[in-house]
């Protein structure tokens, strides 16, 4: 269905760093819980508690379309929407989480990856690439600028690289609904697609796969892989168009992006 592109007045951008911030601290507050052992769940539990009662705001994922948990939790070949569950995490994962809070009827949206133990060299890598494709994406971004020129960039990275863009997924405009018009493609030809305008607000969210681009959803109805089972890599922020440029209004204490 959809929606206009909404232009968010300064009213709602200053709601917006604020949810902006509260996602940003969940990931922040997170981190050094993310050792061998811990499971899923217990990511999820701790950040719902933290959501809920700390920051007095709600988790979107919560009975999102029926999602079951409070964030996203997706590990190793995993693309996104994985489950949080019993299993623990091991030495040598990597676990991608994702938060979205709702605070004063705004959203804020942002992933990361983190690291169980030591990585693997490829594991490492994976990492590396989807992350600079999602800061190539948003250093792009300024009034003027086709989303299609952003998807190319990003394209373009993951697959001088030998890695491929998953195309199944993208990112997404945000404000009162968590997910809004434009499509966000990581894939796409330069100048077509929208013209970013000053208020626009969207997320940036590439999945970058060792193998394949192909993905297969579980019998959860969630869980998103990998057909070849290569590992997966994702990093979300959500983004102002400015006059001039763009503000990341998920940034954490201490990380450039
Ligand atoms: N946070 C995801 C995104 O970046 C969406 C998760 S939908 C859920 O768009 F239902 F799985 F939570
Ligand atoms: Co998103
Ligand atoms: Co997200």
């Amino acid at each position: 269905m959809p929606m206009p592109v909404t232009i968010k007045t300064p009213e709602e951008i200053e709601k917006m760093r604020i949810a902006g911030h509260l996602a940003a601290d969940v990931l922040y507050m997170i981190r050094p819980y993310i050792v061998p052992g811990i499971t899923t769940e217990e990511l999820n539990n701790i950040c719902h508690e933290y959501i809920t009662n700390t920051q007095q705001a709600i988790p979107a994922p919560l009975n999102y379309h029926g999602f079951p948990r409070s964030i996203c939790t997706s590990v190793n070949y995993v693309v996104c929407h994985g489950i949080p569950n019993k299993k623990q995490l091991k030495k040598g994962d990597i676990i991608n989480v994702d938060v979205t809070v709702i605070k004063d009827g705004y959203h804020g949206d942002t992933s990361k990856m983190f690291f169980v133990g030591e990585p693997s060299t490829i594991a490492k890598r994976i990492t590396q690439i989807s992350y600079e494709c999602m800061c190539i994406g948003i250093e792009m971004i300024k009034p003027g600028v086709y989303l299609g020129d952003i998807g190319y960039a990003i394209q373009t990275h993951a697959e001088n690289n030998n890695y491929s863009i998953v195309r199944e997924f993208c990112g997404h405009g945000i404000g009162r609904f968590f997910h809004e018009d434009p499509q966000v493609l990581h894939y796409g030809t330069p100048g077509t697609q929208l013209r970013l305008e000053e208020g626009m607000i969207f997320t940036i969210e590439p999945m970058v796969n060792v193998g394949k681009r192909h993905v297969k959803i579980l019998s959860d109805n969630w869980t998103v892989v990998t057909k070849d089972h290569s590992l997966s890599a994702q990093w979300e922020h959500t983004v102002l168009v400015t006059r001039d440029g763009f503000e990341v209004l998920t940034i954490r204490p201490g990380d450039n992006y």
